[in-house]
């Protein structure tokens, strides 16, 4: 009795002794322990960026009238929520190297900008580059990643895309993770996506280190053609597609393939404009548009906004789509989404229309990935297409004709009967 007494206190002081090294190992290996901001991006992010309408002519009237017009013409209701503001924002770093906006272009700051993209109940987003320079011969963040990271907290910024220009020699997932410790570092909750244009197969190991990675080169306003100027490289919708195969696996809530921000509403017939985001919500692509919202015709307001496709992209299954079928031109797609439904898309990539006879009883729809499947003999799902808005259901053949570069889509619910 008297020997248990007495060892009592050298055991306190001992419990007391490891829970201050515990405590005292987690505060000087803090860093080690940063990671992404968790519950960011759990569907892929919607938004609006400068970059493909307006490159380097960019300033803060602009991202304000577009803030303004992302709630006047819905689609802040359609769920579009950043307004991300690309290359050529920044001025010089001021002597301590902090990083200053471009004062001619951006006279009252970033601070009172994030203020007013806030008050619209949007957030803000910003770009910089892990190279010494960024694509547009604009500062960037290399040796400032922490002191960048601080700063863009410090102004309120909820998104930060991280490009990958004038990076010779350097290792793309050291870098990014260094930009993800400095972003958690600096304690503001930032979706960070990633911008290196697949060129170190980013899917394989970024997953912990971002919300999204683009997996090609830039994006170019054409359905179905290639644009090589010198060495940059500009991809169509199609050849964009192509690239993600195999990519599947690699994507989920709140880690995606980035396809590149959308041409919608900048120049392809609407056909195209509709199969293009289809096959991005289909492909559970980021959603950043990136035309003018501000003077937009109401058809591409349309089109952007469509509830059904925007559900397809949104689904909080987060599995990206499988191509199930090739048949000539036509190609289909099968998205599984939440619930048991489906999303199915017949693309018509050919320049001339398509006749489509899809017989359902013919195959079974099988996505090994997800384990799920349907056996149209067995089950009758119910269709409704996401555009036309016609319905029908799988007891009888699919029969329509696809006009060149364009999408049905359908949304499948089930099972109607047995
Ligand atoms: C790269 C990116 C683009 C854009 C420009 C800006 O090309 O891939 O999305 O950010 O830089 O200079």
């Amino acid at each position: 009795m008297k020997f248990l007494w007495a060892s009592a206190p050298v055991n306190i002081e001992r419990v007391a002794r490891l829970v201050l090294g515990i405590l005292l190992g987690v505060a000087v290996c803090g860093n080690s322990w940063a990671q992404k901001a968790e519950g960011l991006a759990l569907t892929p992010q919607m938004g609006w960026n400068s970059w493909n309408k307006f490159a380097c002519n960019i300033d803060e009237r602009l991202i304000r009238e577009t803030a303004d017009a992302m709630v006047t013409s819905g689609m802040k209701d359609a769920g579009y929520q950043y307004v991300n503001i690309d290359d050529c924002w920044q001025g010089e770093r001021d002597a301590d190297g902090n990083i200053q906006p471009d004062p001619k272009r951006f006279p009252s700051g970033m601070k009172a900008l994030a203020d007013y993209v806030h008050g619209k109940g949007l957030k803000l987003g910003i770009y910089s580059d892990g190279g010494a320079t960024t694509c547009g011969g604009r500062p960037g963040s290399r040796g400032h990643e922490y002191q960048d990271a601080r700063t863009y907290a410090r102004w309120g910024i909820d998104y930060l895309k991280y490009d990958w220009c004038n990076t010779p020699g350097m290792n793309a997932e050291a870098a990014y993770t260094t930009m993800r410790d400095a972003i958690a570092k600096a304690g503001r909750r930032m979706l960070f996506s990633l911008c290196e244009w697949g060129m170190s197969r980013p899917w394989e190991w970024a997953g912990q280190v971002g919300h999204s990675w683009r997996t090609t080169p830039d994006i170019y306003n054409c359905f179905d053609c290639e644009f090589s100027p010198g060495l940059s490289t500009g991809l169509g919708v199609l050849r964009i597609l192509d690239r993600q195969a195999g990519l599947r696996k690699f994507a989920g809530p709140g880690h995606w393939n980035d396809m590149d921000m959308l041409e919608v509403g900048n120049g392809m017939s609407e056909d195209e404009d509709r199969a293009h985001l289809s096959i991005w919500a289909m492909m559970a692509s980021p959603l950043i548009l990136g035309n003018d919202l501000r003077s937009m015709s109401e058809s591409t307001r349309r089109i952007l906004t469509n509830p059904g496709v925007i559900a397809v992209s949104q689904d909080r299954l987060g599995v990206e789509a499988l191509r199930v079928m090739v048949d000539g031109p036509l190609e289909t797609y099968a998205k599984p989404l939440d619930g048991g439904r489906w999303a199915l898309m017949f693309l018509n990539r050919s320049n001339q229309p398509a006749d489509l006879r899809h017989d359902w009883k013919a195959e079974v729809l099988t996505d090994g990935m997800t384990n799920r499947s349907v056996d149209f003999k067995q089950t009758v799902y119910r269709w409704s297409d996401l555009w036309s808005k016609k319905t029908g259901d799988t007891s009888t053949k699919l029969q329509a004709r696809l006009a060149p570069h364009s999408v049905l889509m359908l949304l499948l619910t089930g099972p109607a009967k047995s």
